[in-house]
């Protein structure tokens, strides 16, 4: 679809997010591989989250909703014995979603047969040795069809897998998550110490379902003999989806607006303290702690900003909202740099040069560095020449934000790339245009 976005007043209203893209790869994950039938509330249905369910379909995990007619709760008929997956010979697909070929890698190097994964055309450029690596050394085999480490990749799978002790050398949940769902399958123990914060999801989703799991902010310890029971898993909404918002409403003095149930993990939200010391004005309103994940409504006043750096050990903690944070720069005053951000270059598109071309279209002073990019704001925005057009979702709902702030009319075209994470997106857009009402 193509929309035109004009200048928005500053935000004002109410709003809740979907579910958490994150979290419900990972419910759907080790609700497929416990004991028993999960119930999923307020899961995501981007095309992320459905790109896990179509694999784990095939492989014989029944996914059902509760009522035929209220489609808000899920249930997941668990394969607890490894021999009961279906075997598949055509590829496994993950079309655009790194979260699941990595975690897929890890659910499949426990099962005793032959499994090939492939993707869409960005994501057979991402790499999958990080991953393949780890689970290598845990006992799982895998072919790549050449020497890149990308998919399709071949992975063999083995019922009993070794323990194995092992230090992150990259800053990727992804990575850890993979070896630990490896794991939990195999029932083998496994310690990982990370030396960067990084979301732990799987790891307190693993502890709900039972599993005998110890972990803090770095150093996690599975021991063996894991049984993951089912059970019901209500999922906060998407701090990174809630994000755009946040920002949105951040950088324009006279916005006032409550984001309801996000999800407020604190391996999340380094986000939040980046606008704070940007001189935003940031509340948390109805937190709550009495689940796996904490949530709460976040409401956000509108200020004049100051520019700020980010450094290289604040990147793992915010990566996917980096986008979002180079327009707050774009609209605050003075000169911010993002340095030791490279794991950008290999997201969904090189996010790198994507903010620094599609963000000079919008008038934004930005240079590209090897590792990041600096800006000088404030910027002036205006609406590119051309229609915008860009696949990477994150790309194109910043640049939509950015739309609302711009003098002239923006042609945004496939904006059906906004569903790979949030399919509803223009919508809600539409509604602090269309029906704004007070907080
Ligand atoms: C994710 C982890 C991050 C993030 C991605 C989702 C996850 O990737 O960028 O969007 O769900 O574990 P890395 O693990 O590669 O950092």
């Amino acid at each position: 679809m193509t929309i035109k976005i004009s200048r928005f007043s500053p935000l004002q209203g109410t709003i809740a997010i979907p579910g958490d893209k994150s979290i419900t790869h990972r419910a759907f994950i080790l609700a497929a591989i416990a004991k028993g039938k999960s119930i999923i509330t307020h899961f995501s249905n981007c095309s992320d989250c459905t790109s896990t369910a179509k694999i784990l379909q095939k492989l014989g995990v029944s996914f059902q909703y509760e009522s035929k007619t209220v489609k808000d709760r899920l249930i997941i008929t668990g394969i607890s014995n490894i021999e009961q997956f279906l075997h598949v010979n055509d590829f496994l697909d993950c079309e655009n979603s790194g979260t699941t070929a990595r975690l897929m890698l890890g659910m499949l190097s426990a099962i005793p047969s032959s499994y090939t994964l492939n993707g869409d055309e960005s994501l057979i450029r991402r790499p999958m040795k990080r991953v393949t690596d780890p689970l290598q050394k845990m006992g799982a085999d895998f072919s790549f069809s050449d020497r890149t480490g990308c998919l399709p990749v071949q992975i063999t799978g083995k019922k009993q897998l070794r323990e194995c002790n092992f230090t992150l050398n990259v800053a990727s949940a992804q990575v850890k998550s993979a070896m630990l769902i490896a794991a939990a399958h195999a029932k083998s123990a496994l310690k990982i110490v990370s030396p960067w914060l990084l979301r732990d999801h799987t790891e307190r989703l693993l502890k709900k379902m039972g599993a005998p799991i110890i972990f803090d902010n770095m150093d996690i310890n599975l021991k063996p003999d894991s049984v993951l029971e089912g059970c019901e898993i209500n999922i906060p909404g998407d701090f990174s989806s809630a994000a755009f918002f946040i920002a949105r409403a951040a950088v324009e003095p006279g916005s006032r607006i409550i984001i309801k149930n996000v999800g407020l993990n604190q391996t999340r939200t380094a986000f939040l303290n980046i606008l704070r010391r940007m001189g935003s004005e940031i509340r948390i309103l109805n937190f709550f702690n009495d689940s796996f994940e904490p949530y709460g409504d976040i409401e956000i006043r509108g200020a004049r900003l100051k520019a700020t750096d980010l450094m290289p050990e604040e990147i793992p903690a915010l990566i996917d909202e980096i986008p979002v944070i180079a327009f707050a720069m774009a609209c605050a005053d003075g000169v911010s740099n993002v340095s030791g951000a490279t794991e950008l270059r290999i997201k969904e598109s090189d996010r790198i040069s994507a903010i620094v071309r599609e963000f000079s279209k919008f008038n934004v002073k930005i240079i590209e560095k090897h590792d990041g990019f600096i800006i000088d704001g404030p910027s002036k925005f205006v609406s590119p020449d051309k229609p915008f057009i860009h696949n990477d979702h994150r790309i194109v709902m910043t640049a939509s934000i950015m739309a609302t702030m711009a003098d002239g009319t923006t042609e945004i075209q496939n904006t059906e790339a906004a569903d790979v994470s949030y399919p509803s997106f223009f919508t809600d857009l539409d509604l602090f245009r269309e029906n704004p009402q007070t907080p």
